[in-house]
């Protein structure tokens, strides 16, 4: 099944080229990922209407979602090295994400990104592009396959 890209927004899992030095170490590095990503899972936590889609268990998807953020924004590709190629639109095709989840998402890591201190320029250049693909996520009105992925590696 082959993601359909959507005008103006990167592929999915891929960062922008053109990104030099990589925003990654603008923002700070590895170390600095795994802190917005926890504190985006705090935030997710503490939100009853979002935190209803997550599983129980919240470990496996904090590890992915800080790999998969290091490799999107130009670091090293630990995320497909263990996972495969992102699909990430496919990968969420098991939660029913509508408009509102989206921007809940999107709401909650901004947050994040703001209480580690990134900076206003490489906030915008984040969010120019993660506000397209959480859109893109959006899959509540369409008829996918809803059966969990697992840990499958897609190729
Ligand atoms: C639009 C709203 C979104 C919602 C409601 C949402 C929700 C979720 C949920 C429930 C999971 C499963 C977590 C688990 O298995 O523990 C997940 C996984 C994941 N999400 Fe999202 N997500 C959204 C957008 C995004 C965006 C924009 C990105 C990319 C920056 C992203 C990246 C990921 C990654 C990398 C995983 C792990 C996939 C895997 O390998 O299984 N998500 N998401």
């Amino acid at each position: 099944m082959n993601e359909q890209p959507i005008p103006g927004s990167p592929p999915a899992g891929r960062a922008p080229a053109q990104r030099q030095p990589a925003l990654l170490d603008r923002i700070g590095g590895r170390e600095v990922i795994e802190r917005i990503v926890e504190a985006f899972y705090d935030l997710v936590e503490a939100d009853a209407e979002l935190r209803a889609l997550f599983p129980e268990d919240l470990r496996a998807g904090r590890e992915k979602q800080a790999l998969f953020m290091e490799q999107w924004l130009g670091g090293e590709p630990r995320y497909s090295e263990q996972y495969g190629h992102p699909r990430l639109r496919m990968r969420h095709f098991p939660f029913v994400i509508d408009e509102r989840m989206a921007g809940l998402w999107l709401r909650h890591m901004g947050e994040a990104f703001r209480a580690v201190g990134v900076g206003e320029q490489e906030m915008a250049e984040v969010f120019a592009d993660l506000g397209p693909l959480a859109r893109h996520m959006v899959n509540a009105h369409q008829d996918v396959p809803r059966t969990p992925l697992g840990d499958v590696r897609l190729t």
